[in-house]
């Protein structure tokens, strides 16, 4: 494919056990790329590194350890930086922790970038840092008006980058991701991404709880659309990425309640769901425009909402061990 040309690159990815980075690993193993990854099991399971065993460079270590870091960005080309703590409620109970990861390591994570001269570094944004803004779609030339701790976190973590392309030259860019879901989501905390909760509790036979009225919406983004948004944007010229945001989503926007009818059909789950008191920090509603990454690196949703369902419950059944999806 690379006519004998093309020097594997090596890529650090950061959160390499947890969803999105396990799953950027396998992407780049099968590649032929040669990958490197740090997790400290915080958020992240050995379970997702099943397979990559002796495929992958892994070490243990935390995004607030500093000399960890550095060490672990030489000989690096790209750093995918996907390790964070990442949910919204969890820095509204207790923003401290998340702060120190989200904060602190994005920034040991470009100090040690620098310090290796790595070449450009792909970072996990969030589409949280736009807040309830009054129009729909968000565009990334809106002003940011984060609420919660987590999406100020987040936010600050995108500056950071932008700032070390400008003053350092440091290739940065950040894509703001939007209600990822698919397989490998973590299930086990009460902080998990909704959908795989959802998911959880109608393949066990609970009827899950929505929290509010379920007529907030979200750009639901498969995985798969995720993965190959980090590799085009590894790929692309600096020119048009360099110390950027862009959304990386569907462009469209599904309710909790609509989600909820979807998944209950697939899954022949027939119990109507439980609503709860809206959660702090939320925002209403989201929803991308993808046009600008389209335009600076050729981006576009690969597998729709409902594709993305159907393979994320097939492989939570199966995971699950329980009976054939109904259709
Ligand atoms: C999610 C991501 C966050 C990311 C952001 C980008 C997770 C855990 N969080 O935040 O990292 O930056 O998208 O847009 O993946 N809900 C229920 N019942 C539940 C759980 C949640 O109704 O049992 C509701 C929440 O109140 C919220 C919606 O579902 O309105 C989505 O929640 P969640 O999956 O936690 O995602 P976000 O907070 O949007």
């Amino acid at each position: 494919m690379f006519g004998g040309i093309h020097r594997m690159a090596k890529y650090l990815i950061t959160g390499i056990a947890g969803f999105i980075g396990s799953s950027l690993a396998r992407a780049l193993v099968e590649r032929g790329e040669e990958v490197r990854g740090v997790d400290n099991y915080l958020t992240g399971k050995p379970g997702n590194l099943a397979g990559l065993n002796g495929l992958i460079d892994f070490r243990e270590a935390d995004l607030r350890d500093a000399a960890a870091i550095r060490t672990a960005c030489e000989g690096v080309d790209y750093i995918l930086h996907m390790g964070a703590l990442p949910s919204v409620p969890l820095s509204v109970k207790n923003p401290e922790p998340s702060h120190r990861c989200n904060v602190d390591g994005t920034f040991h994570v470009l100090e040690g970038a620098r310090a290796a001269g790595v070449r450009r570094i792909i970072y996990a944004a969030s589409s949280s840092a736009y807040g309830d803004q009054p129009v729909l779609p968000s565009k990334e030339s809106m002003r940011p008006m984060p609420i919660s701790p987590y999406a100020v976190q987040k936010l600050a973590g995108e500056y950071y980058m932008s700032s070390y392309w400008q003053v350092y030259g440091l290739e940065t860019v950040s894509l703001r991701y939007f209600n990822v879901f698919g397989p490998r989501q973590g299930v086990d905390s009460p902080y998990s991404g909704v959908l795989a909760k959802f998911i959880q509790q109608m393949l066990e036979g609970t009827p899950p709880t929505i929290f509010g009225t379920g007529e907030q919406g979200r750009d639901f983004t498969y995985i798969d659309n995720i993965v190959s948004a980090n590799l085009l944007a590894c790929m692309a010229p600096a020119e048009k990425v360099a110390g950027k945001v862009f959304n990386t989503a569907c462009g469209e926007q599904n309710t909790l309640n609509e989600m909820y009818r979807l998944l209950a059909k697939l899954i022949g789950f027939d119990r109507p769901p439980l609503y709860g008191p809206p959660r702090t920090g939320d925002i209403l509603n989201s929803q991308a425009d993808i046009s600008a990454a389209a335009e600076a690196f050729g981006y576009r949703p690969l597998i729709g909402v409902k594709e993305g369902l159907q393979r994320t419950v097939e492989w939570y059944r199966e995971t699950l061990k329980l009976p054939a999806v109904s259709r």
